[in-house]
């Protein structure tokens, strides 16, 4: 028996919610809200589907029933809204954070948290110092989602299917992102050898990194293709599958929490891999890890 819980019942929650029952990733989903009743109706519009063969029991939770859950979704928080930065959040949503951990406490010690909400490599870093949880179990969806924008965007520009390019943004999940042009191959062959003579990296960067922007300024919120990257983390834990994904964890070296390539399993991190950076590359890592940190100590003081 494999129990998930959804911290927040917003647009985000509700759709990681209803894309993990209809995908058949666990056998229990508890959704948790501070407004109750607003659980209890996402619960019911998922329930209600007379031809549901979903398998999977999804009900209204206490945050301390979901402490005791095998995989824990942190998605509670203020949204940005059109003009914000994902790190204009950090006042708002620690607090927010702390609540959610109080309320849950005491966890499950082998519960793996995975932190949706923004700024999510903010949050990991404060989840996993609140939570008393070792490091490797609390981590955030980070540039995974980022990483794959910038696989559909090298799809649909060189016509060759998602799953054989290996191309990934890394650091930040916010503006100081980065795409490591230099680790990235197509098959087993190296990244440039493939792109157009006229391909323009900058563009693509900049899209990728300007898209959930555009999606907030025309429609208030991103939840689709998030729903589905925490759908993949989920299954990647509740089935050891050990894949590589791009997601927020600790890095010792820099003493804060950003995304680089880890091998992902039962106990949520279980290898950081070190992918080879240029000068550049290494630069925009290390001005991500900066400006976590200074958003950290501003915070604090
Ligand atoms: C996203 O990138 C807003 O962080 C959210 O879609």
């Amino acid at each position: 028996m494999s129990v998930i819980s959804i911290i927040g019942a917003g647009s985000v929650g509700s759709t990681i919610a209803y894309t993990l029952v209809t995908s058949k990733v666990c056998s229990k989903l508890l959704l948790v809200d501070v407004v109750t009743e607003r659980a209890q109706a996402e619960v019911g519009m998922i329930d209600y589907n007379e031809t549901n063969d979903f398998d999977t029991v999804v009900e209204a939770g206490s945050f301390k029933k979901a402490g005791q859950s095998d995989i824990i979704v942190i998605t509670a928080g203020a949204k940005q809204k059109e003009g914000e930065t994902r790190l204009d959040l950090v006042g708002r949503n620690t607090g927010i954070l702390n609540g959610v951990f109080n309320d849950m406490a005491p966890l499950n010690p082998k519960a793996v948290v995975i932190i949706v909400a923004n700024p999510c490599d903010i949050l990991t870093y404060i989840a996993q110092e609140i939570s008393g949880l070792p490091r490797k179990q609390v981590f955030g969806s980070g540039t995974f989602l980022d990483t794959q924008r910038l696989r559909a965007y090298l799809s649909s520009t060189l016509n060759i299917t998602e799953s054989s390019i290996h191309a990934y943004v890394m650091g930040e999940h916010g503006d100081s992102q980065f795409t490591a042009w230099s680790a990235g191959t197509i098959g087993n062959c190296h990244i440039d050898s493939i792109l157009p003579k006229d391909f323009n990296k900058q563009q693509c960067e900049d899209y990728v990194k300007n898209k959930a922007y555009k999606i907030i300024k025309n429609k208030g919120a991103t939840y689709y293709g998030i729903s589905a990257c925490v759908k993949s983390l989920c299954s990647s834990v509740l089935f050891d599958s050990r894949h590589v994904c791009m997601i927020s964890h600790y890095i010792p070296h820099l003493n804060v929490c950003v995304s680089l390539p880890c091998v992902l399993g039962k106990n949520g991190v279980e290898l950081t891999l070190t992918p080879h950076l240029n000068e550049k590359e290494n630069a925009s890592l290390l001005g991500s890890a900066s400006a976590m940190r200074n958003t950290l100590d501003s915070y604090r003081t």
